[in-house]
């Protein structure tokens, strides 16, 4: 292990890619092994629609159909999952220029600048397949690939042994509805932010960094670690 560790404390990243890319995956092994929390809009909207909220009810036939739900409903959702968090990992908001602006207020407020935002590269062949090939566990989250990662019995986790579900949004044809969803409203974020420094205690100059998300996992994870300088990388 190095001898800097990580700045826990300060871990305040965003996810950034298109349905598939791995922003997810790579969240949770983040958290996991940086204690920074993933938060992720999408589980936090299917956790409404199963609970039967107002909020889940409103979301349901935009997420069924691959469109975004509307901002003020998540920037409303945001500004309470955020509160009281000095460290944090977003998975799959800000989603648009408005959400954005809305995160940049929010987070100058509670004076908590961004630590990083990472980029997921993928192909829409790549991302197409993988979403249709993924299961995921209802009760914990957990997530598996019928190709590239595959629970030891098919339909079944690992470790609760309960059944795995394919979420209703994870079809050829709506994950293509999701491909052009990103790139209407979600890619020009990388214009908005491109070009702002990395934060002065980095080593780092520019605050986002790509990652390419075709590689295998742990060599996801690895390049993200390194070109974000979180210190502590085994
Ligand atoms: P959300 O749940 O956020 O879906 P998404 O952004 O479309 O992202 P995904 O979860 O599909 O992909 P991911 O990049 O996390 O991939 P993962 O790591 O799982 O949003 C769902 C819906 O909610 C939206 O369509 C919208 O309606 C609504 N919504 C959410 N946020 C919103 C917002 N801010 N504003 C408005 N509406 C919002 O990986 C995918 C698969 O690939 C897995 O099976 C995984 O095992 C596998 N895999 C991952 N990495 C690799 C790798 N490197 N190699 C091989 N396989 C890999």
């Amino acid at each position: 292990m190095n001898a800097v560790q990580p700045a826990l404390a300060t871990l305040r990243l965003i996810m950034l890619g298109p349905p598939g890319a791995g922003k997810g995956t790579q969240a949770k092994i983040l958290e996991k092994r940086f204690g920074a929390a993933q938060i992720s809009t999408g589980d936090i909207l299917r956790r409404h629609r199963s609970e039967g909220t107002a909020l889940g009810k409103e979301a349901q036939a935009f997420m069924d159909a691959g469109a975004l739900v509307p901002d003020e409903l998540i920037v409303a959702m945001m500004a309470v999952e955020l509160a009281g968090r000095r460290s944090f990992i977003l998975d799959g908001f800000p989603r648009t220029v408005a959400q954005a602006g809305a995160l940049d207020a929010l987070l100058e407020r509670l004076q908590l600048p961004l630590t990083g935002v990472v980029l997921f590269e993928a192909d829409r062949e790549t991302l197409i397949r993988r979403v249709s090939s993924r299961w995921t566990n209802p009760r914990s989250g957990r997530v598996y690939n019928a190709e590239s990662h595959p629970p030891r019995v098919a339909g079944i986790d690992d470790e609760d042994g309960g059944p795995l579900v394919q979420r209703p949004d994870d079809n050829p044809e709506t994950a293509a509805v999701r491909l052009e969803t990103y790139e209407a409203q979600t890619a020009p974020l990388v214009s908005y932010y491109r070009s702002r420094p990395a934060p002065v205690a980095s080593d780092r100059t520019a605050l986002l960094v790509r990652v390419d998300g075709l590689q295998p996992i742990a060599h996801v994870t690895a390049t993200i670690v390194s070109d974000l300088a979180i210190a502590g990388a085994a």
